[in-house]
Parts: structure tokens; C-alpha cells; sequence
């Protein structure tokens, strides 16, 4: 059984997954107000995949016999003034839902909780993978400009998110 502090962490964890569906697709509809049509795919499927981490959060606390709660959050930023600007909001937003999981991992090792331990460690390579992705992408972008931006943007078009099986 979870104790209610560490219920209640679980599901804080769900509110930061959604809102990062929620800023990413802010991001996508950026990058469509741009005509960057190859970005808002990439940042679509980044939205899927974060819906996907809330969910794994929802399915494991209703699993360990907790009580999911669904809250609601700030509206996300819209407007940026570069492409850069935004790779550097999200690269800084991904370090910090790496220090949430780091935080819950904490919570869990503090109170000896094996599964939650188990289950969170998925969640600490999966953040190592978020940031060098969102970090690679920003690299790109500060390093090419004007067609090289639309061949980057041709590139990013290709992204699709396929829930990965989960042992
Ligand atoms: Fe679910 Fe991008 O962290």
C-alpha cells in the first residue's frame, strides 16, 4: 500500500505529464502560426508521448490500490520570439520533470517502496532520452538557419510516436 504522500506525489506527476501535452502543443501551434509544418509533427507526437507518461502514472496508482485525483494547471506559454527560444523553454522545462522524478524516486527509496522504485526507474531513462532529444534538436536549430531550417523541419516530419510494450 502507497502512502497518501507518496499517492499524492504520483498524482502531482500526472498533472506535470499533461501539462507538458499542453505545452507542447502551444509549441506546435506556434510552429504552425510559423508555417513550420515539419516541427508541429514533432511537437504533436512529443504531446502524445507525454499523455502516454501520464497515463503509465494514472494506470500505476489505480494498480497499487491509490486513489488517482486529475487537477488542473496554469495555461501554458504561447507566444516565443524565436525557434531557439522555444527548444530552450522546452529543453529547461524537461530538466525540470527530471527533478520531479528524481524527487518521487527520493520519496520512494526514503520509504523502502520497491514497485514504486521499479516503476520509476523507466521513468528516469526515459528523462535522460527527453532531454538529450529536446537538446539535439535546439543544437540543430541555433546551428542552422534559413534552409538548413527547412531541411531540419523536413527531417522532424518524420516523427511518430508508437507506445512503447512495457514488460
Ligand atoms: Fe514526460 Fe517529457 O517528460
Amino acid at each position: 500500500m502507497l502512502s497518501p504522500r507518496l499517492i499524492d506525489e504520483l498524482n502531482l506527476q500526472i498533472k506535470y505529464e499533461m501539462f507538458s501535452a499542453q505545452l507542447y502543443l502551444s509549441m506546435a501551434a506556434w510552429c504552425a502560426d510559423q508555417q513550420l509544418d515539419g516541427f508541429v509533427i514533432w511537437f504533436k507526437a512529443q504531446a502524445e508521448e507525454e499523455k502516454f507518461h501520464a497515463m503509465r502514472f494514472f494506470e500505476f496508482i489505480d494498480d497499487m490500490g491509490g486513489r488517482v485525483k486529475m487537477t488542473g494547471f496554469e495555461d501554458p506559454q504561447g507566444d516565443f520570439e524565436s525557434l531557439t527560444e522555444v527548444f530552450e523553454y522546452s529543453l529547461e522545462h524537461e530538466k525540470f520533470v527530471s527533478k520531479r522524478i528524481y524527487h518521487l524516486m527520493n520519496i520512494a527509496q526514503e520509504e523502502k517502496e520497491h514497485a514504486t522504485i521499479s516503476f520509476l526507474n523507466w521513468f528516469v531513462d526515459e528523462q535522460r532520452e527527453e532531454e538529450k532529444s529536446f537538446s539535439g534538436v535546439l543544437q540543430q536549430v541555433k546551428r542552422f538557419g534559413g534552409e538548413g531550417l527547412y531541411h531540419l523541419d523536413k527531417e522532424l516530419s518524420t516523427r511518430v510516436f508508437t507506445p512503447p510494450v512495457i514488460a
